[in-house]
């Protein structure tokens, strides 16, 4: 069956492994099939949900363009563009916040992570957030998103959003329901300096994660210095199950080699974490110094990168305000 595709990065630099792994890597195989039809969006409007730089959030959006480039999508194949360039998103947003609910909302984990303990200090826009999210995915009729595992309640919020509109207005199928395309392993990836916590951009240590624009030398002193354990690499499953730094650092080198934990675990059995981790070095500095190298180069071409949004919003724009007249009509305007 053809695809259609949709998912967004937000702007926010530090784009890291977490973001490669848990996503841009899915993107990259999803372009690559010739039957698919990808839209890959840098999500500015999202971004602004908390406090941003005008001048680094300009450069954050040129990066993003550049590291989906640098890792292999191709421009002329699937559009890639920014949300604040194409209206309809904004106001599709307002339409769906009418008809999401509160409750629906209140049961968002990732704005509790995120509001943190004082909830009355927060944006409006970061508590909505999730409706926008909908509004993204609903006007491209996407009807598969892929995304890491902390973007899935938001997915099936989308659903509900879309399930709610189509009874309500009696339009049966006007909004499809999108599958959300999770990798079945390693679909997050942690810190490497506390196993119990996402990878992030937003982490003060920059030692807990491996950004995209990290050079070879810079990998290694990461691996070197991520937490490990005292114990040997175990020779099943079971025994990761408490030891997280391990656990996650066997499944970062197993989704770089497209292999199951499984087959890792059989590769390393008994063998220490210092060992380890110079093969791990060896692999992420094979696949991430290139995307580091060539993100840096794309930089330099920021006339090349605003054309490639320019040309993407404009698609973008056909295919979503002619969904957003559709709208315009179901809700009586
Ligand atoms: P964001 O940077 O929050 O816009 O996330 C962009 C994409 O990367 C989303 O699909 C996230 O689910 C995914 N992602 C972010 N952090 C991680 C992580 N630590 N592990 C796996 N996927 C992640
Ligand atoms: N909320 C997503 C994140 O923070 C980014 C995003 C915005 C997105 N709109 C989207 C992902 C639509 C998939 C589809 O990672």
């Amino acid at each position: 069956m053809r695809k259609k595709i949709f998912s967004g990065v937000q702007p926010t630099g530090n784009l890291h492994l977490g973001n490669y792994l848990g996503a841009i890597k899915n993107f990259v195989e999803l372009n690559n099939e010739k039957e698919n039809e990808c839209i890959f969006c840098v999500v500015d409007l999202h971004a602004i949900t908390v406090k941003q730089d005008p001048n680094k959030l300009r450069n954050n959006i040129r990066e993003t363009v550049a590291t989906f480039i640098a890792s292999g999508i191709d421009p002329k194949k699937s559009i890639i563009f920014n949300q604040s360039q194409v209206k309809a998103h904004s106001e599709a947003a307002w339409i769906l916040s009418c008809v999401a609910r509160m409750g629906w909302l209140n049961r968002m984990t990732q704005f509790k992570e995120k509001a943190g303990k004082d909830k009355e200090k927060a944006s409006v826009g970061l508590y909505s957030y999730p409706i926008l999210m909908a509004a993204d995915i609903l006007l491209y009729e996407a009807t598969h998103v892929p995304v890491g595992e902390d973007q899935k309640q938001h997915l099936e919020l989308c659903r509900d959003i879309a399930q709610k509109f189509n009874n309500e207005f009696g339009v049966k199928d006007f909004f499809i329901l999108p599958e959300p395309l999770i990798q079945k392993e390693f679909s997050r990836i942690m810190s490497l300096k506390d196993g119990s916590k996402k990878m992030s951009k937003s982490e003060v240590s920059d030692l807990s994660r491996i950004n995209l624009t990290d050079d070879k030398d810079l990998i290694i002193n990461k691996i070197k210095k991520a937490k490990t354990d005292a114990f040997p690499i175990p020779s099943s499953l079971e025994e990761l199950t408490t030891r997280m730094e391990a656990k996650n650092l066997l499944g970062i080198y197993s989704s770089l080699k497209n292999f199951g934990l499984e087959k890792t675990i059989k590769q390393f059995s008994g063998r220490n974490f210092s060992d380890f981790k110079k093969d791990l070095s060896q692999v992420l500095v094979d696949k991430i110094d290139p995307i580091s190298k060539e993100i840096k180069k794309l930089l330099k071409e920021s006339d090349f990168l605003d054309k490639i949004l320019l040309e993407g919003s404009n698609k973008a724009n056909e295919i979503a305000s002619e969904k957003l007249k559709k709208i315009h009509e179901i809700v009586g305007f």
